[in-house]
C-alpha cells in the first residue's frame, strides 16, 4: 500500500517536472546539491515556539511580541523548548529608507526589530521576522525581499535574528527556484546562523528540492482553525514523509491550537498529528488569553519527545513512525463526527515484526498500559479524536 502510493507519487512527480521543464530544475538542484547551499547547523529537530499571523494577522505591534516571549518563559512553555518568537507580516513601513534599507514600522515597533531581538535574547529565547521572496509581502503592508536579498538578510543579521520566513506573494511570475536560493545565499553570507523556513506554499513541491535551500518548507497553502482544513493540511504533508531529515523537515503550516474554534479533543488531534509528523510546534493563538486546556496540550512533555526525536524521521499514515531505540510512535485517529469507531494498528502496517511484543505508553493518558501488545493493537476511539502512544518492544 505504502510503496504503491510512493509510486504513485514519483510518476506524478515525474510528470509534474516534465510539464515544467524538467531539465533545468533538476540541473538546478544537483548543482545547489553539490555547494550544500544551506549549512547553518540549524533545525536539527523540528523548530519550537509561537508566530503572530494565526492570531494577529498583520495587526501586530511590539507589546504584543514581548508578550508573546513573556508569556512563553512564565509558563513554562520555554523550558519545553517553545524559544522561536517568530513576528510575521506587518511589521515594517511600506517603503524602504534611502539606502534600501527595511524599516520597521513606526508606529507600531517604535523601538525596532533590534531592540526586540535583544529583548528576547535576554529571555533565553530567539527571535523570528518575516520577508517575501517578491515585490510585497502577502499582506500588502510592506516591500519584498526580491533583488534585495544581500542587503536584507545583512540587516536581519545586524538586528539579531535568528530565523526567517520567506513567503511567496507577489512574485511576478518568477520561478521558486530562481528566488528562494538567492535568500539562502544571502543567508549565509550575513554572518549569523538564521533558520530559513521556506514558505512557498507547496507550489513547486518544495520537498523535492527544499533540504540545501532551507530547513523546512510549507507543503500546503494555508491552515485554518477547523477540522476539515486542519486534516486536510497534514495529509498533503503525508505525501513527502520520505523527504523530511534532521536540517529540512515538511511543514504543513503553523498551530490553530488555542485559537477557539475547534473542540478540545480535535486540538489534541491537531497537535498529535503534528508532532508525530515531525511538523514545526509553532504556537498561533494569543499566549496572554491562553486556557488551562490550550497550556495542557502544548505542555504535553511526552508528545514533544516523539516530535523532537533525534532519529527525526516523519510518521506516515496510517500515522506511525520509528523513533529512537527501536520504539514506534503511533497514533489511531477516528476522523468521524459522529460514531466511535475501532482502530487496530496491525504491526506490518507500523513496521514492527508480527512478533513483536510491546510495552505501550499512552501519551494523552500519562500512563503505560497494563496489557502488552503482539502482532497488533485494537483501541475504541471516540469521534474527531486520536490515542496516542509510543510502542516499546520487550521481546
Ligand atoms: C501567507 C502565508 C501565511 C502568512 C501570510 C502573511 O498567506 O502562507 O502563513 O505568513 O502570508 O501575509
Amino acid at each position: 500500500m505504502e510503496k504503491g502510493k510512493m509510486l504513485v507519487f514519483v510518476v506524478l512527480t515525474l510528470l509534474f517536472c516534465s510539464l515544467c521543464d524538467s531539465s533545468r530544475l533538476m540541473k538546478n538542484v544537483e548543482s545547489q546539491n553539490r555547494r550544500n547551499l544551506l549549512a547553518n547547523g540549524l533545525g536539527l529537530t523540528p523548530p519550537m515556539g509561537w508566530n503572530s499571523w494565526n492570531h494577529y494577522h498583520e495587526n501586530i505591534n511590539e507589546t504584543i511580541i514581548r508578550k508573546a516571549a513573556n508569556v512563553l518563559v512564565s509558563s513554562g512553555l520555554s523550558e519545553l523548548g517553545y524559544i522561536y518568537v517568530n513576528i510575521d507580516d506587518g511589521w515594517g513601513e511600506m517603503t524602504r529608507d534611502i539606502d534600501g534599507n527595511l524599516v520597521p514600522d513606526k508606529k507600531h515597533f517604535p523601538s525596532g526589530i533590534k531592540a526586540l531581538a535583544d529583548y528576547v535574547h535576554k529571555k533565553g529565547l530567539k527571535l523570528g521576522i518575516y520577508a517575501d521572496a517578491g515585490y510585497y509581502t502577502c499582506a500588502k503592508r510592506m516591500p519584498g525581499s526580491l533583488g534585495y536579498e544581500e542587503q536584507d538578510a545583512k540587516t536581519f543579521a545586524s538586528w539579531g535574528v535568528d530565523y526567517l520566513k520567506y513567503d511567496n506573494c507577489n512574485n511576478g511570475g518568477i520561478k521558486p527556484l530562481q528566488r528562494y536560493p538567492i535568500m539562502t545565499r544571502a543567508l549565509m553570507k550575513a554572518g549569523r546562523p538564521i533558520y530559513f523556513s521556506l514558505c512557498e506554499w507547496g507550489d513547486m513541491h518544495p520537498a523535492l528540492w527544499g533540504f540545501p535551500v532551507g530547513n523546512s518548507w510549507r507543503t500546503s497553502d494555508d491552515i485554518d482553525d477547523n477540522w476539515e482544513r486542519m486534516v486536510s493540511r497534514i495529509d498533503r504533508n503525508d505525501v513527502y514523509a520520505d523527504f523530511a531529515k534532521p536540517g529540512g523537515w515538511n511543514d504543513p503550516d503553523m498551530l490553530e491550537v488555542g485559537n477557539g474554534k475547534m473542540k478540545k479533543h480535535e486540538y489534541v488531534v491537531h497537535f498529535s498529528l503534528w508532532a508525530i509528523s515531525k511538523a514545526p510546534l509553532l504556537i498561533g493563538c494569543d499566549l496572554g488569553k491562553m486556557d488551562d486546556d490550550t497550556l495542557e496540550i502544548l505542555s504535553n512533555a511526552e508528545v514533544i519527545a516523539v516530535n523532537q526525536d533525534p532519529l527525526g524521521v516523519q510518521a506516515k499514515r496510517v500515522w506511525a513512525g520509528p523513533l529512537s531505540e527501536y520504539r514506534v510512535a503511533v497514533l489511531l485517529l477516528n476522523k468521524f463526527s459522529d460514531r466511535r469507531s475501532e482502530i487496530t494498528a496491525e504491526w506490518e502496517d507500523i513496521g514492527l515484526d508480527p512478533s513483536t511484543v510491546v510495552q505501550a505508553r499512552d501519551l494523552w493518558e500519562h500512563e503505560t498500559l497494563e496489557r502488552q501488545f503482539v502482532g497488533k493493537m485494537t483501541v475504541t476511539v471516540e469521534p474527531h479524536s486520536c490515542k496516542m502512544y509510543v510502542l516499546k518492544p520487550i521481546a
